[in-house]
């Protein structure tokens, strides 16, 4: 029998523990920075709203039926609605996007985890906003820590891996995610405090429809995938340990309004500190190391705040990179000899491998491009804005053309009403929207 979470707040939890990571914290204020602010905050919550909500039920719905790791659980739905196993190609493709992502995820946990080192070492104390980039920028440039970083953190990942995923998860999640909850209101107290929240406001909200470029629109919809953990199967996954009786649509519910919300949260925050100091909005990844630091510097038990924000952040990090290499593993241990210490060593070594191209990418390799590129850019570029909606889409597909109405009805357990309200976003609006955003690829293929 396979095991399952202990109750529905342990799917919930674990679930949105996967959502909540980097991609709210490090991701969302960068990326908002770089791709014009309020236009990017936008598209991003039109997309979660009508794009990964309905496709995060469907997800849960998949691998709730499934029962099995994607491969095998797409292969199983297939067989049962009488299609090609060709669908099986979804769980492949989530498990190679997975293995992509760490790859990079690790690494810029690896950066989490150092600077909460600094920042128990009091190295934040005072430190004004130029001293803040030197420092980030002497960081980056250094291989050799960035590379012990990301070898911790690959081993804190595949520790948990090779144990499974239900056992410790559970507990850990339910102290920590609070935890990260009320330190980041902490910090929005203090930039309402001192930070310039009037600009902060302004630059996420004011409607300013002149930077919503292509490519602006095609990185939002992407991160909305990449923030929800949606379309590589790491949903479905989870949902397939979740039991019969549990209702999907509020799980689902809750889940993304959380995700969403930390991410506001982080970007007003970040902003107001970023326009009280002058800085500049369109730093790129480096943006919160180069921010938060001057915050922490300057408030009253700085330092305390300061390492408890890094090791919440690591935390999260660390949840949802067991969420993104739980396909691989999965499939290895439920089709191959291999035991899942084997698959998580073989796993965690190939992506450990990879994270060294990225994390040489920052440095000595910065110069080698694809397409203008950096090895960092193009994984980030072809995982969020390629694999991840390309994978939702096909879920999509499958469970409103392929899967028999009847079962997925029976799954989603919704009224009347509100399943045909799903039926209709998934049928039409989310694969739309996604092909559409897909035709605007000129922003990342620069030779289309
Ligand atoms: N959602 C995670 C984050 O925001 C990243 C992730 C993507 C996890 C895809 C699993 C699958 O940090």
């Amino acid at each position: 029998m396979r095991s399952h979470w202990s109750n529905r707040w342990a799917f919930i939890m674990a679930t949105a523990g996967s959502a909540v990571g980097l991609g709210n914290i490090w991701k969302f204020p960068y990326m908002a920075g770089t791709s014009g602010g309020s236009a990017f905050v936008l598209v991003y919550l039109l997309c979660v709203a009508l794009i990964g909500l309905p496709l995060m039920m469907t997800e849960v719905m998949l691998g709730r039926r499934a029962q099995k790791n994607p491969v095998d659980g797409m292969a199983h739905l297939a067989a049962e609605a009488g299609a090609t196993q060709v669908w099986k190609g979804i769980g492949y493709l989530g498990i190679a996007a997975g293995i992509l992502i760490l790859s990079f995820y690790s690494v810029v946990a690896g950066w989490v985890l150092a600077y909460g080192m600094r920042a128990a070492a009091g190295g934040f104390a005072g430190m004004a906003a130029d001293q803040a980039q030197q420092q980030f920028a002497a960081f980056l440039g250094n291989p050799v820590e960035l590379l012990l970083w990301h070898s911790v953190f690959m081993f804190l990942t595949m520790a948990v891996v090779a144990r499974g995923v239900t056992s410790g998860l559970e507990r850990a999640n339910r102290i920590m995610m609070p935890g990260l909850m009320i330190i980041l209101l902490i910090l929005l107290g203090y930039s309402l405090a001192v930070g310039d929240i009037r600009r902060s406001l302004e630059f996420m909200f004011r409607p300013d429809f002149s930077s919503i470029t292509p490519a602006a629109v095609l990185s939002a919809m992407g991160h909305s995938f990449f923030t929800l953990s949606l379309g590589m199967g790491a949903v479905m996954v989870y949902g397939s340990y979740l039991q019969r009786h549990v209702s999907i649509a509020r799980a689902s519910f809750y889940i993304v309004l959380t995700d969403t919300a930390i991410a506001l949260v982080a970007g007003v925050t970040i902003f107001a500190i970023v326009f009280a100091n002058g800085m500049e909005p369109a730093a790129g990844p480096g943006l919160i190391f180069q921010t938060l630091p001057i915050a922490f510097g300057q408030m009253p038990a700085g330092t305390l705040f300061a390492t408890l924000f890094f090791v919440l952040v690591a935390f999260a990090a660390w949840t949802s990179s067991i969420s993104l290499v739980e396909p691989a593993v999965s499939w290895l241990v439920e089709n191959t000899r291999f035991r899942r210490r084997q698959a998580a060593l073989l796993v965690g070594g190939t992506i450990w491998l990879l994270g060294l191209a990225v994390l040489l990418s920052f440095n000595v390799w910065s110069e080698i491009k694809l397409f203008g590129l950096t090895i960092f850019e193009q994984l980030d570029k072809l995982t969020t804005n390629v694999m991840l909606p390309l994978g939702g889409l096909l879920m999509a597909l499958f469970a409103v053309w392929v899967m028999r109405a009847a079962h997925a009805q029976e799954e989603l357990a919704l009224n009347d009403r509100h399943y045909r309200r799903w039926l209709f976003v998934t049928r039409y609006v989310a694969p739309a929207a996604i092909v559409l955003v897909f035709l605007n690829l000129a922003g990342w293929l620069p030779f289309v």
